[in-house]
């Protein structure tokens, strides 16, 4: 079978990387990927929007199975494009994907099903928005209705800060349209992770936990990222924390698609924040995380190929995955700069070095090969993915791995893993 994988970050690496090792595989394409997915598949000329010509393509090449990375196809609707051009994709469908879409939309189906989640109001008047803050004092949680790229949401620590929050986005629309409309939640405070579950619609199937580090700088310091660097298993998500969520998080969700009758069948990623045995659902997201799937997957022993179509097809209830139970540390080499303005077009050395050692594994992201030279291209560059038999051996080894690697500017955190080491 022919797959075809659509993003070009770290997390469409790791995808494409993990299908590609499965027997039943024979082509993987790649819309648009980078110069590590150009090494092991075949880039597709269509762009990431153009959904007809993508499923096109499918067609005429065979493609008997499409993975999406990124929300931002699966809000579009790429899903019922190829649905309707009878081709099978993992991912929701544009219904499902409103999950992550809009916030509103989240937390409304959180409340229709009783899914635990911060309290929160909807506004789209500012001097009633700034009425509330005053009234509600700090902290507060400020967030955008639609998708911005991961910056539209603004943790606030005085009332002042959330008033700013909420004039730059319901007066000065620094968010455009994805800040007409925005949230107002209470402060959530304990330990975040990330539980990721398959679903098919009529089962679900928790992935194995992870723990994403946001902020750019260590110890959770400075402007939030895309994510630098994440670690699997999550300690945090004990053996009961996990009870609670499947049947408080999971099962809830499972309940609710299926009421409302969405058809999603794909990944829904659940961010989580956690105190004690209570846990509460900061957001939805409607695929693979990045960089936490460059952490689950090298522990996922089952193939993935096959856990897609089951989940493509509805056959997910007799799925049962099989993982290593080895910890993996995921580090991410950022360009200078990010998440604010970075270098671009810098060597980078070290790669083959890096990759010899055992089970390293280095997943593209910001990546590309000019004159057979390779260069950064973006803000989070490369996702350094190592296992241990501990987390403290697979940390030491992920910036074993990292320090071989060289390129100008080059940013990463020294603390990933820290906490679940500790
Ligand atoms: P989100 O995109 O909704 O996950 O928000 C991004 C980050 O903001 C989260 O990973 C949390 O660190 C933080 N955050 C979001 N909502 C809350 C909340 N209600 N209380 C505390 N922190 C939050
Ligand atoms: N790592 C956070 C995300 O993928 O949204």
């Amino acid at each position: 079978m022919n797959v075809m994988v659509i993003g070009g970050g770290g997390r469409e690496h790791a995808l494409a990387w993990k299908l590609k090792q499965s027997p039943r595989v024979e082509r993987v394409y790649c819309v648009p990927g980078n110069a590590g997915m150009r090494k092991i598949c075949e880039v597709v000329p269509v762009g990431m929007q153009d959904f007809k010509g993508l499923a096109a393509f499918a067609k005429a090449h065979e493609v008997g199975l499409t993975v999406v990375g990124p929300e931002e196809p699966l809000c579009g609707g790429i899903v019922n494009v190829f649905q309707n051009a009878g081709l099978r994709i993992f991912g929701p469908s544009s219904a499902g994907a409103q999950l992550e879409g809009s916030k509103v939309f989240a937390k409304r189906f959180m409340e229709r099903y009783g899914i635990p989640t911060a309290r929160f109001e909807v506004f789209e008047d500012v001097e009633k928005a700034v009425e509330y803050v005053r009234k509600q004092g700090a902290p507060l949680v400020v967030k955008a209705d639609g998708l911005a790229g991961g910056k539209g949401v603004s943790v606030c620590e005085s009332v002042g800060e959330a008033e700013e929050a909420v004039r730059a986005m319901l007066e000065r629309q620094v968010f455009g349209a994805a800040g007409r409309r925005i949230l107002i939640e209470e402060y959530l405070d304990g330990e975040e992770a990330s539980v990721l579950a398959l679903t098919d619609g009529k089962a679900i199937v928790a992935l194995e936990p992870a723990q994403d580090h946001k902020r750019v700088y260590d110890n959770d310091q400075g402007p939030n990222t895309g994510g630098m660097g994440a670690y699997s298993p999550a300690p945090v998500v004990t053996p009961r924390v996990m009870r609670v969520i499947e049947e408080k998080v999971l099962q809830r969700f499972l309940l609710g698609i299926q009421r409302e009758k969405i058809d999603y069948r794909g990944v829904i990623y659940a961010g989580l924040m956690i105190k004690g045995e209570e846990v509460r659902v900061l957001e939805f997201n409607v695929r693979f995380g990045d960089p936490e799937a460059q952490a689950i997957l090298p522990r996922l022993r089952s193939d993935l190929s096959e856990v897609c179509m089951a989940t493509v097809e509805g056959r997910l209830s007799g799925v049962k995955l099989v993982w290593d139970a080895r910890p993996a540390v995921c580090v991410v080499m950022a360009s200078g700069g990010y998440p604010g303005a970075y270098h671009k077009h810098l060597p980078i050395t070290g790669l083959e070095e890096a990759e010899r050692m055992a089970d390293v594994v280095v997943f593209h992201a910001g990546t590309e090969e000019v004159k057979g030279a390779l260069v950064t291209n973006g803000g989070r560059v490369l996702g350094v993915t190592a296992l241990g038999r501990t987390m403290a051996e697979a940390v030491e080894r992920a910036y074993e791995a990292v320090e071989r690697i060289h390129f100008e500017h080059a940013h990463f955190r020294w603390d990933i893993g820290a906490k679940a080491v500790r």
